[in-house]
C-alpha cells in the first residue's frame, strides 16, 4: 500500500517519533502535522484536547493516510480509544509502546513516569504497565515546566538543569527506581540533561523506539508496507503556528531542513 502514514502531535515534540519512524521504515512516506499554534495540550481541558485532535486527524484524512500515529502522549491518553473506535485505519499511540519498553528494561520492577499534567492525571501509563504486570511499582510526576522551556528554545544543559533537577527530586529520592519513562514527546529533547540529573542507575526511555517497532509489526501483519521500489522520501511536515519560532528546533535538534516545513490553517 503506497499511501502515506499520518503522524500528529500538539507541537514539534512528536518529531522525535517521526525521526525514529523514518529510521526504522525508510521506504514509507510520512505526513506530520503539529498543532504548534495551540501547543501545549498538556494542561488543557479534555474537551479541548478531543476537539483539537479530531481537527488534526480530519486534516490528515484528506491525504488518504493508511495509518495514524498519535505521537503525543496527552492526545493518546485522552483520545486514542475514541480514534480507534471511529476510524477504519489502524491507529497507534505512544503510551503502550512506552510501557512495554520500560517493562523490558526494569530489573527492580520500580518504574518512574514523567509527563504533562493531563497524561499523569489520566494514569494511562500506570494502567498500561499494570495490565502487563500488576506487581510493578510506579511513581508518576508531572513536569509542566519542561514543554515551555523546550518551546522557548531553552533546552541546553546550562539553561535547563535547574528546572529539571527541581522537577525530578522525588524520583531521585526513590532508591528502587531503575527505569524512567519520558511520557511526553518533547522530553527526549532534554534527555541528556535528565540523564545527568537522575544518574547512571536509572535508564531513561522514550516511546519512540518501541512505537517504530509497533508500526513496523502492524504494517507487516496487515500487509500494508509500501511496495513501490522507490528511494526514501523526505517527510512532509506541517505546523499550525508560525514557522519562525519552530525553525531553530527543527534545524538544530532534528536536523530536518526547515524548508520542508509548511504552515497550514485547519478548517
Ligand atoms: N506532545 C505533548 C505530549 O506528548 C507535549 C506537549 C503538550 O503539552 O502539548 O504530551
Amino acid at each position: 500500500m503506497n499511501q502515506p502514514i499520518g503522524v500528529i502531535d500538539s507541537g514539534v515534540g512528536g518529531l522525535t517519533v517521526l525521526h525514529e519512524l523514518k529510521r526504522q521504515l525508510p521506504r514509507e512516506k510520512f505526513i506530520y502535522l503539529g498543532d504548534t499554534k495551540r501547543c501545549p495540550y498538556g494542561s488543557r481541558t479534555s474537551e479541548e484536547v478531543v476537539t483539537f485532535t479530531w481537527e488534526l486527524v480530519d486534516f490528515l484524512m484528506g491525504y488518504d493516510i493508511k495509518m495514524l500515529i498519535v505521537a503525543c502522549n496527552t492526545a493518546t491518553a485522552v483520545v486514542l480509544q475514541q480514534l480507534k473506535e471511529q476510524l477504519d485505519i489502524p491507529v497507534i499511540g505512544v503510551i503502550e509502546p512506552g510501557a512495554r519498553a520500560a517493562i523490558k528494561s526494569t530489573n527492580t520492577n520500580h518504574i518512574a513516569i514523567i509527563g504533562t499534567e493531563n497524561t499523569i492525571l489520566s494514569r494511562s501509563y500506570d494502567v498500561a504497565l499494570k495490565e502487563i504486570n500488576p506487581e510493578l511499582q510506579t511513581i508518576s510526576v508531572a513536569c509542566p515546566l519542561f514543554v515551555p522551556l523546550i518551546e522557548s528554545g531553552k533546552y541546553s544543559k546550562r539553561e535547563a538543569k535547574e528546572v529539571v533537577d527541581k522537577s525530578l527530586r522525588a524520583i531521585k529520592k526513590d532508591q528502587l527506581v531503575d527505569t524512567l519513562i519520558l511520557g511526553c514527546t518533547h522530553y527526549p529533547i532534554l534527555q541528556s540533561v535528565i540523564e545527568e540529573v537522575v544518574g547512571e542507575s536509572i535508564t531513561v526511555l522514550s516511546s519512540a523506539l518501541e512505537t517504530g517497532a509497533e508500526v513496523s509489526t502492524v504494517l507487516t501483519f496487515s500487509q500494508m508496507h509500501n511496495v513501490m521500489d522507490q528511494d526514501p522520501q523526505a517527510p512532509e511536515i506541517y505546523v499550525t503556528g508560525d514557522l519562525q519560532s519552530v525553525k531553530p528546533l527543527i534545524e538544530e535538534f532534528f536536523q530536518f531542513k526547515s524548508s520542508i516545513v509548511k504552515q497550514v490553517t485547519l478548517a
